[in-house]
């Protein structure tokens, strides 16, 4: 197996008030690309970051698209070797080594295997401002990266058009259009991901309690 890690950190990170790209950001005295890097070392043999224009340094930091999923696309497209994709968001950097051992671990025959905490709030389908419904939440999860999948499976999701490339909010629902199955592998929900300034001070603070 050649189990290649795809970052996608092509964001620009408006919603956190940086001055540069998110991935960039320093948190917790370093760029929050290095902490996924750090947790994706060691279990992969190579890693492959999507990043924004004017950020690229071949072969493995390539530019970024103008959606996450083309930005995934990019990246795996530069990996023609790789035969497992470890997919993480640099916005994620609180994921842990074992994390995605695990979800490596799951993957077995499958087409996917992904992080995901399962929902602790109640969930509403609302329209205009009125509930549709409850759903129930004992079936109901929180999606993560990592996701890692058969390199191929992944590739063949992605090929498809840029408007839905741009819809799919994450890569295991493309997996599971294109008829993968995916399996869910329970992760801490530490493992945020980091949107706003208070996002980054939680993650400095869990981040901080680890040393
Ligand atoms: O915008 P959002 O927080 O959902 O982004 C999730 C991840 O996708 C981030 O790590 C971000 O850098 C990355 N991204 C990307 N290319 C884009 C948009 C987002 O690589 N065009």
């Amino acid at each position: 197996l050649s189990v290649v890690g795809i970052i996608p950190a092509g964001g620009s990170g408006e919603r956190l008030g940086a001055s540069g790209p998110k991935a960039f950001a320093v948190l917790a005295g370093k760029p929050m690309l290095e902490w996924s890097l750090e947790a994706l070392a060691g279990l992969c043999e190579r890693i492959v970051v999507a990043v924004p224009a004017g950020f690229e340094d071949p072969p493995d930091r390539v530019r970024g698209g103008p959606s996450r999923s083309e930005s995934v696309r990019n990246a795996l497209a530069a990996a023609p070797e790789a035969t497992v994709a470890v997919v993480h968001d640099a916005a994620r950097p609180l994921v842990t080594r074992e994390l995605v051992e695990r979800c490596l671990s799951e993957l077995g025959e499958l087409e996917g295997a992904i992080a995901a905490a399962p929902v602790t709030d109640t969930v509403k389908e609302g329209e205009d401002g009125r509930v549709l419904r409850t759903l129930d939440r004992s079936r109901l999860w929180s999606v993560q990266t990592p996701q890692v999948f058969r390199a191929d499976a992944l590739r063949r999701a992605l090929e498809t058009d840029p408007g839905r490339l741009a819809a799919a909010t994450d890569d295991a629902s493309l997996v599971e259009s294109a008829g993968g199955t995916v399996r869910l592998v329970e992760a801490p929900p530490e493992n945020l991901k980091v949107t706003t300034p208070l996002d980054m001070r939680i993650a400095e603070a869990i981040l901080g309690s680890r040393c």
